[in-house]
């Protein structure tokens, strides 16, 4: 399949290039300029340095005539929504009718749209895991934001029958995820401290509210089989159906730690308001497509802990994208 993903050189767009290399495809995708690819360099994969409105990667696609592409750019941090959330509502529910009326000069391929478990909001536990006919009540911009990209995915379907495949991911972690997301903020500051960087001292906001975890590559496998298999403009959970309590995970990344730590809660970590328990029931996508996921969370955590051992040691920052 010849794809094209926007946001390649981002968190869960890196990975799902890797994967859909690996399974044969045909990978070009469009990044901000400056993002330096982190893909295994065997891999044939085209990075165009772009920024999705401009003209220039316009002409690109249209040459390109990708037969899927993966929406992945935009804005992933629930937290950092409150202080942007105009560039968050911008960028992920505008950028998509933008990347469509480019699609429609480019032979209309199938465009998949990454929006967030995140729309649910505050659902009572008794009603969880999360079926995708819940209704939607945003507590947060960047959730908001998601919802509305899902609102211009449904009109372009409605108006003019656009082909979308409609995602809701749940959350998911793994390397090269960015600080500011609780599992590599977490690990990088152990890693930190086992380096003899900081004081044996790990910062943390809200232990106590629980969510639903995959590794990256269940997610970005999923990707792939709804791009292919999917029901057209239908809304897909992309999910374990299971939680883990933040405190949880902590624990577990403090017990791979190499050394004694404390914990602080820094309450700039915290956030003015936060879904208590948000897990999905990914029923639909399992049945459509006989997805399942792989990676028990133990061992993404490990990894994720020796991916920012890697990048302590090597005395650098992460260069690629959320
Ligand atoms: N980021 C962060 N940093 N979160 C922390 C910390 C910390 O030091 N300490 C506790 N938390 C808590 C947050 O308050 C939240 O309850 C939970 O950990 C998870 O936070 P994030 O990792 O920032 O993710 P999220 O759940 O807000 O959003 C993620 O999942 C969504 C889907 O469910 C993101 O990946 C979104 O892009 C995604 O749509």
């Amino acid at each position: 399949v010849k794809v094209l993903i926007t946001g390649i050189c981002g968190f869960a767009g890196s990975h799902l290039a890797e994967h859909c290399a690996a399974a044969g495809d045909q990978v070009a995708g469009i990044a901000l300029p400056g993002e330096i690819p982190p893909f295994t360099p065997s891999l044939a994969i085209t990075v165009v340095e772009g920024d999705l409105m401009r003209e220039a990667t316009a002409g690109f696609i249209r040459d390109w005539r990708p037969e899927v592409i993966y929406h992945l750019a935009g804005l992933a941090s629930v937290g950092r929504s409150w202080q942007d959330y105009e560039r968050t509502l911008t960028v992920n529910a505008l950028g998509l009718l933008r990347l469509a009326a480019v699609g429609r000069e480019a032979g209309r391929p199938v465009i998949l749209t990454v929006g967030s478990g995140e729309v649910y909001g505050r659902v009572p536990e008794e009603e969880q895991p999360v079926g995708e006919n819940r209704p939607c009540r945003p507590i947060n911009p960047y959730a908001l934001s998601k919802l509305w990209q899902e609102d211009a995915a449904h009109y372009l379907v409605r108006s003019e029958g656009y082909p979308l495949v409609i995602t809701r991911p749940f959350n998911h972690t793994g390397p090269r995820q960015r600080r500011g997301f609780v599992v590599p903020d977490f690990a990088s500051q152990i890693a930190e401290i086992e380096a003899g960087r900081r004081e044996p001292l790990i910062w943390v906001g809200n232990l106590e509210a629980r969510r639903d975890f995959l590794d990256v590559r269940d997610v970005a496998a999923a990707y792939r089989l709804l791009a292919l298999d999917g029901t057209r403009g239908v809304p897909y959970n992309i999910a374990s159906g299971h939680w883990w309590s933040i405190q949880r995970i902590l624990d577990t990344l403090l017990g791979l730690a190499r050394v004694t730590i404390r914990v602080e809660v820094d309450r700039a970590r915290r956030r003015p308001a936060d879904v208590p328990l948000l897990s999905g029931d990914a029923s639909r996508l399992r049945f459509d497509t006989g997805w399942e996921p792989r990676v028990p969370l133990e061992e993404t955590l490990a990894r994720v802990l020796d991916h920012w051992r890697g990048v302590v040691a090597a005395g650098g920052e992460e260069q690629c994208g959320a």
